[in-house]
């Protein structure tokens, strides 16, 4: 297993290229079983994530090849309905082919998720959703076994709280579904804009992309897909915050800054200089001298988009232990998504968890010290990184392939804006 070194204190000056967003690409890709023939997707990142995702559809019949960013994948003959626990234990999003597995073949076996490292994260409301278009659906020896005699019938659905991959799931079912589908309190997130623009682009009759409230006529056949992944919104916003976090002042281009509407406001809340193109966003410190750069606390709920995501909390929390009064960090969306704080507690934080919130009493810029730290789930892992950098001295964090599941050449990247970061074998 290979550990993270970080030789903190070095600011984070430069530009660096935002890759294809993960939580895009995964539905995207799984889009594809919905009907035979070759798809091409473009900006796909190489991430641990997308290479797993890649091996379910192979074990499925899909035949992949990948050319630089572009991933063809030719779904004409499918060998397979099942997700088997070994992939989908790994990587929770490998429910997302139940729903096309379903409305395609008429069944789809795939393993249960069970809980991780952020909470229990059941999937009751993709096999609600399911049963409501028609499925029936089995939970037996750890499978959720959905089968529907004939296609799925288009219905109402509603969802308690906006899913974002059972939103998908249902989504990319309804596509081929008799009739019309209603899905109320749907998620909004600009990856699910992402997916009804590819499923439009294959023939798919959607209404209310970007709403609570999608419509789905369902149509008889579908055509194979050519479509290109929006960049990664939580890649583009854990960069941001390490630039201010290490007093650097940096652009990360190829993005798209109307997907991060709650990060930026709270980064200048903070008190920091953002400015923004269609395409980038470059932040930077009204002053370039060390001892006047002093953060703001701000308050942060995660929230459903466009609220403030809890994919960038873990981030959020390293930058704001940098701050010289405090704040608090409110977590709604994962009931254990603080895993981070005792590594950060490590590192000199101080930081208090009071059930779904924790108070951050600010040590000022550059008040972290540098230590061992473990990673626990992505987002925690790259909390760390952003605290690692900050901090002075040396700090290891093990279990990086975490980090690898959703950063593409993080080493690379973050080495080309000045850190000093390596890998090393534990
Ligand atoms: N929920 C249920 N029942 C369900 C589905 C969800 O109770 O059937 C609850 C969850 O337990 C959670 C809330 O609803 O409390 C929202 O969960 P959601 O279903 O939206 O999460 P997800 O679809 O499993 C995706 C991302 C996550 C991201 C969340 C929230 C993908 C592949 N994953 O997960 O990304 O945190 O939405 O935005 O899109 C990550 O990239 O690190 C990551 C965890």
């Amino acid at each position: 297993m290979e550990k993270l070194v970080i030789e903190g204190g070095h600011p984070l000056v430069g530009e660096v290229v935002i890759s294809g967003a993960k939580n895009a690409a995964l539905p995207l890709m799984a889009a594809t079983l919905l009907t035979p023939g070759r798809h091409c997707l473009r900006n796909v990142p190489d991430l641990r994530d997308t290479r797993t995702f890649i091996r379910l559809l192979e074990h499925l019949g899909v035949k992949s090849e990948r050319v630089g960013d572009i991933l063809y994948l030719d779904t004409t003959t499918l060998t397979s309905v099942e997700a088997p626990y070994d992939l989908v234990k790994t990587m929770r999003a490998s429910v997302l082919v139940l729903g096309p597995l379903v409305a395609r073949l008429g069944r789809a076996k795939v393993s249960l998720p069970g809980g991780c490292a952020i909470g229990a994260r059941p999937i009751d409301f993709h096999i609600m959703g399911l049963e409501r278009l028609g499925a029936i659906c089995n939970l037996d020896g750890g499978y959720v076994d959905a089968n529907s005699s004939g296609s799925l019938q288009g219905n109402v659905i509603y969802f308690d709280i906006p899913s974002v991959t059972g939103t998908e799931n249902i989504l990319m079912a309804a596509t081929l579904a008799t009739g019309e589908t209603v899905l109320n309190n749907a998620a909004k997130e600009p990856e699910i804009g992402n997916l009804v623009d590819m499923l439009v682009g294959m023939g798919a009759k959607i209404e209310g992309r970007g709403t609570d409230t999608l419509t789905i006529h369902g149509v008889d056949e579908l055509h194979p897909a050519d479509c290109v992944v929006i960049p990664d919104r939580i890649e583009a916003g854990t960069y941001l915050i390490a630039i201010v976090a290490t007093g650097g002042h940096g652009t990360v281009t190829h993005c798209r800054p109307d997907h991060l509407p709650s990060l930026l406001e709270k980064l200048r809340m903070a008190g920091v200089l953002v400015t923004e193109t269609k395409d980038s966003i470059t932040v930077e410190w009204p002053s370039a001298d060390k001892t006047e750069m002093k953060l703001k606390g701000v308050d942060i709920t995660t929230m459903p988009y466009p609220g403030y995501p809890t994919d960038l909390q873990a981030q959020f929390m390293a930058l704001m232990t940098q701050c010289s009064d405090s704040c608090v960090v409110n977590e709604t969306i994962f009931e254990n998504r603080f895993m981070h704080v005792a590594e950060l507690h490590r590192m000199g934080a101080n930081i208090r968890i009071d059930g779904h919130s924790a108070r951050v009493d600010g040590c000022g810029m550059g008040g972290l010290k540098g230590a061992p730290v473990m990673a626990t789930d992505l987002r925690a892992s790259s909390s760390l990184v952003i605290a690692g950098l900050a901090a002075a001295g040396r700090t290891e964090i093990s279990r990086i392939y975490h980090l690898e599941r959703g950063y593409e050449n993080l080493v690379d990247k973050l080495t080309k804006l000045g850190a000093k970061v390596w890998k090393e074998d534990e």
